[in-house]
């Protein structure tokens, strides 16, 4: 079997965008690999969060896991701060992580640009522990979406780097990889592309039907189109991305015929698309309520998730300290 990791940073909860970017593969990749999904809780602290908020969102995380199908019986699921073998790896490999090639990194670039008062170690060195997290498993596969291919090329050369360094053939060089066909990459409600976690934009699992009604009334659109057959500008496109997300091929069919006969009416559009999601999303949001309330369930769940991840930790971190030459007296 082939293991297979991946991780979601704790930084809010999960919505429609994470569900069908990330979490359908994670559940359908359980049966045939052996499968470590974990809370980058760690990562998340490079933007300094909120001490009391930090705990809730990795339990909406967590929860959002459990609730999209991701199943502990076959699954490790776990908090990446319950395994403390990652710091010890993430130190050891930042010995041969170098300043330029770090500081190259786009997402690094990214964050330094937006918030240059904040340009903090743990930040530069987020690809390490990134490689951390999936060295530590030595996984094969990383369910992961474009904005972290980047990332994991580092983490190959990181591995690649190793194994030259100690002559060994320790690590693993990991792929980027998804289940079956391309990813949907669900767009935001305000037509300025991916749907994220700002405001107004994203679609929350949880979130109840008369707030998802809202939200998708809201969203942008136009006086329709003045030709037949045209080409819909990107918010109109995103529309119907969601709706082949959820809706059924029909229903799609029927708002493609409309708009190329100029006859559609982004009203009804809208109530469809709305009533969809809510028909979608309803049973994931009932195992969220349900889920949330059982703290013991939850404290089960991360607790042998963390013994399940610290011996395959353990064993990687006893190899590496050997072949690095840390041994005992
Ligand atoms: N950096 C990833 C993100 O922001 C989260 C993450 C941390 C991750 N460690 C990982 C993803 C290891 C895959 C494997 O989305």
């Amino acid at each position: 079997m082939e293991t297979v990791l991946s991780g979601i940073r704790s930084t809010g909860n999960l919505h429609l965008g994470n569900y069908f970017g990330a979490l359908t593969n994670f559940v359908k990749m359980q049966k045939e690999n052996r499968c470590f999904f974990f809370i980058a809780d760690y990562h998340s602290l490079t933007t300094h969060p909120d001490a009391k908020a930090l705990h809730g969102n990795v339990k909406n995380v967590l929860v959002d896991y459990l609730a999209a199908g991701i199943d502990p019986a076959i699954s490790t699921i776990y908090v990446q701060s319950d395994v403390p073998e990652v710091c010890e790896l993430y130190l050891l490999l930042n010995m041969h992580a170098y300043l330029g090639e770090l500081s190259k990194t786009a997402s690094f670039k990214e964050k330094a640009r937006k918030h240059p008062d904040n340009v903090n170690a743990g930040l530069l060195t987020y690809p390490t522990l990134m490689a951390a997290d999936i060295l530590l498993h030595n996984a094969d596969k990383v369910p992961v979406g474009k904005d972290q291919e980047q990332h994991l090329e580092i983490t190959r050369k990181f591995a690649r780097r190793f194994n030259s360094l100690y002559e060994v053939e320790y690590f693993k060089e990991p792929v980027a990889y998804n289940f079956g066909n391309e990813l949907i990459k669900i767009p935001g409600l305000d037509g300025s592309g991916k749907m994220g976690k700002s405001e107004g934009n994203a679609i929350y699992l949880y979130e109840d039907p008369k707030s998802i009604e809202k939200k998708v009334k809201k969203a942008l659109t136009d006086e329709g189109p003045k030709a037949p057959n045209s080409v819909k500008p990107d918010y109109i496109e995103n529309l119907f991305t969601m709706m082949k997300a959820v809706s059924s091929p029909d229903t799609v069919q029927f708002f493609e015929d409309k708009w190329n006969t100029c006859e559609i009416r982004y009203g009804d559009l809208k109530k469809q698309l709305a009533e969809d999601i809510i028909k979608f999303t309803t049973p994931i949001r009932e195992r969220i309520l349900e889920i949330e309330k059982d703290d013991a369930y939850l404290h089960k769940v991360t607790a042998e998730g963390a013994q399940k991840a610290r011996e395959s930790a353990a064993k990687t971190l006893r190899e590496v300290r050997e072949i690095m030459g840390i041994r005992k007296f």
